[in-house]
């Protein structure tokens, strides 16, 4: 076996907790009947649109060509490229110390436990900006620490003692920063008092079915109310209302213990959770990611946390309505009768799509607090006819014995009424021209060859064509009568992501409106900008070879959901992924996050030479100041 410390998150779930390979007769049925259903209509602009009529008559597509820009093409340097007419800016890196009495980054030490406390913490991922008054706030992910980086310092890049496992610990949470513009440039406002960091020792509320619950209590927190951080966030959302949601995904790998042979349960294993940690260590300076010692810990993660980043006394609240899952990000839809609609991925190979409906209505100036509180769970089915429905998770549903215990273990509630499994559901983002939503399915190899972590067969079909998907596709829906509170769709695949210059013909050349101009692999991140326009980022195979020849680094492009029409915008440097995506408030500026540059030891990006790589938040602005979102 590899070192588990060098495997991505998913094959080290699977190392830690190996599932069954399986090819049996069934699933060669359904794959070959699926594919059969797949050339009946579900690619949308590979073949005949299954709502293509009602698509092409939508006001969405009144507009001209709404490209502002000339495609890019791939890059395999060290550069962050866009196109001509547009600039780019690094506004705030890793380890930027946050407040004046913080010591700036040291590329040779990588900074300590303290420093790290009081500077931008690692890999930035989702954020969002906020206007307060004239002040602009951002706030950001820091999904999680790059150990051989942040650790570079010591030999083969290990941790050597305690402080350089807190440094990891503090390098992850959120960051909230101020920022300012002049002329055109952006920076941070040290010593801001909106400046501030959610490390894992900060004290959040527990709210929501699971507040209280047995499963819920730890040695630290008798009552099962109170958790301290949050961590490994990736995407997140944003509430009309004007907070923050940070949504917590790989959290299981940050617990452990001395025994490997210690046998944790059916439900903590369904999670990931085992004895072997990959290699954070906060087992070694706290006893609650002991697994054995504080077992009940692991229940307190994998929640969406709301944040208020303009109040900086407030407490963030972890919402367990929303269930706990590998949350990707939270997209907030509005419904026409007020209801507030939350869809959510849950990424990892074969797991499940969801969606949250509360239970009130939201008014601008009402009451928000219970929204996200208080409301109905539901898991997408999708059937090969381009139809689905959502499935409402409950005790009468799954057999469970209350709604905190399905909002404990909402994957076993999950897998109980038969969701579908998916090709790793990344990024959800509903178009706000149009009453439908898109998802980005990032890839899979088990697609069709191996179950779910659950054991829930992962055929091949459906919004999921490609045995052992290795470029990913985007599928979007349509709830009935344009109502996201509607326990059916209409669903259809907007790309099927592919190399039709290494495959010719077939699917993995992709959809039509893939090209050997816009090719790209492994779509995950996606935000739609105010005008209807789709960006999409990608989180793939970097290596420009075999399967991902003419690829290049990982990018970000912009789709017209109307046409199908995909151009490239912008390129990372190398081995980074580019991830986050939000808009200055005169939409004048589009603030895009550049994740884990030089992650395998290539690259120095930005700071160049033979500095540490760092990841970084850009500006991207259009030279003649025009608006870009
Ligand atoms: Fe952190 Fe699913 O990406
Ligand atoms: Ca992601
Ligand atoms: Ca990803
Ligand atoms: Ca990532």
């Amino acid at each position: 076996m590899k070192n588990l410390d060098d495997l991505s998150f998913d094959d080290f779930d699977e190392a830690i907790n190996p599932r069954p390979e399986e090819c049996d007769f069934d699933r060669i049925m359904d794959a070959a009947l699926s594919r059969r259903d797949l050339f009946k209509g579900v690619i949308a602009f590979g073949g005949v649109a299954a709502f293509g009529n009602t698509l092409m008559s939508s006001p969405a597509t009144a507009a001209p060509n709404r490209f502002a820009f000339d495609a890019i093409g791939i890059n395999t340097e060290d550069t962050l490229n866009v196109p001509p007419g547009y600039n780019s800016q690094v506004v705030v890196r890793w380890g930027d110390p946050l407040w004046s009495d913080a010591p700036e980054f040291d590329h040779a030490t990588r900074g300590t436990g303290a420093s790290q406390a009081k500077a931008m913490g690692d890999n930035n991922d989702g954020m969002e900006v906020y206007a307060h008054g004239d002040k602009t706030v951002l706030i950001a992910n820091n999904e999680y620490c790059n150990r051989s980086i942040i650790w570079g310092n010591r030999e083969e890049g290990k941790a050597d003692g305690a402080d350089d496992y807190l440094k990891g610990m503090n390098a992850h949470g959120l960051t909230a920063v101020e920022l300012v513009e002049n002329d055109g440039e952006w920076s941070i406002v040290k010593d801001s008092p909106y400046n501030r960091r959610f490390t894992p020792d900060v004290a959040m509320e527990i709210t929501g079915p699971a507040a209280g619950h047995d499963l819920m209590k730890t040695n630290a927190d008798p009552e099962g109310k109170v958790v301290l951080g949050t961590f490994n966030n990736c995407g997140n959302g944003s509430t009309p209302w004007g907070t923050y949601l940070a949504c917590e995904e790989n959290f299981n790998g940050y617990f452990a213990t001395e025994d490997q042979e210690h046998e944790v349960s059916a439900e903590m294993k369904r999670y990931g959770v085992t004895p072997k940690g990959r290699g954070y260590g906060w087992d070694q300076i706290d006893d609650r990611f002991d697994v054995v010692k504080d077992p009940n810990e692991a229940n307190r993660h994998g929640y969406v946390t709301e944040v208020n980043a303009l109040d900086p006394n407030s407490t963030p609240k972890k919402r367990t309505a929303l269930g706990r899952f590998k949350h990707e990000n939270a997209e907030v839809v509005v419904n026409g009768d007020g209801h507030i609609v939350v869809y959510m991925g849950d990424d990892e190979r074969g797991e499940f799509l969801y969606r949250f409906v509360s239970n009130g209505v939201y008014a601008p100036g009402g009451e928000t607090d219970s929204l996200l509180e208080d409301g109905k769970l539901y898991v997408a089915k999708f059937s090969d006819d381009a139809t689905g429905q959502w499935l409402e998770l409950t005790p009468e549903s799954t057999g469970m014995a209350s709604m905190a215990e399905v909002c404990i273990h909402t994957r076993i509630a999950a897998s109980a009424v038969g969701a579908t499994t998916m090709d790793r559901p990344e990024w959800v983002s509903a178009n706000p021209k149009a009453a439908e939503v898109y998802c980005c399915l990032t890839n899979n190899k088990n697609r069709g060859v191996k179950t779910n972590a659950g054991g829930d067969e992962t055929p091949v079909g459906g919004p999921n064509p490609r045995e052992a998907n290795k470029y990913g596709q985007i599928v979007r829906w349509r709830p009935t009568d344009a109502d996201h509170t509607s326990d059916t769709f209409a669903w259809d695949l907007y790309v099927l992501a592919g190399n039709p210059s290494v495959h010719a013909e077939g699917l993995e050349g992709g959809s039509d409106n893939v090209n050997e101009g816009n090719m790209f692999n492994s779509p995950d991140g996606l935000k739609f900008d105010s005008n209807g326009l789709l960006w999409i980022q990608t989180d793939g195979n970097y290596s420009n070879e075999k399967d991902f020849a003419g690829q290049g680094n990982n990018q970000m492009l912009a789709g017209d959901p109307a046409t199908g029409e995909i151009r490239r915008f912008l390129t990372g440097p190398k081995q980074c992924e580019i991830t986050g995506l939000t808009w200055s408030p005169d939409k004048r500026t589009m603030f895009v996050g550049v994740q884990h540059p030089g992650e395998r030891g290539e690259g120095n990006w930005p700071d160049g030479g033979d500095s540490a790589p760092r990841s970084a938040i850009v500006a991207v602005r259009r030279d003649d100041g025009g608006l870009v979102g």
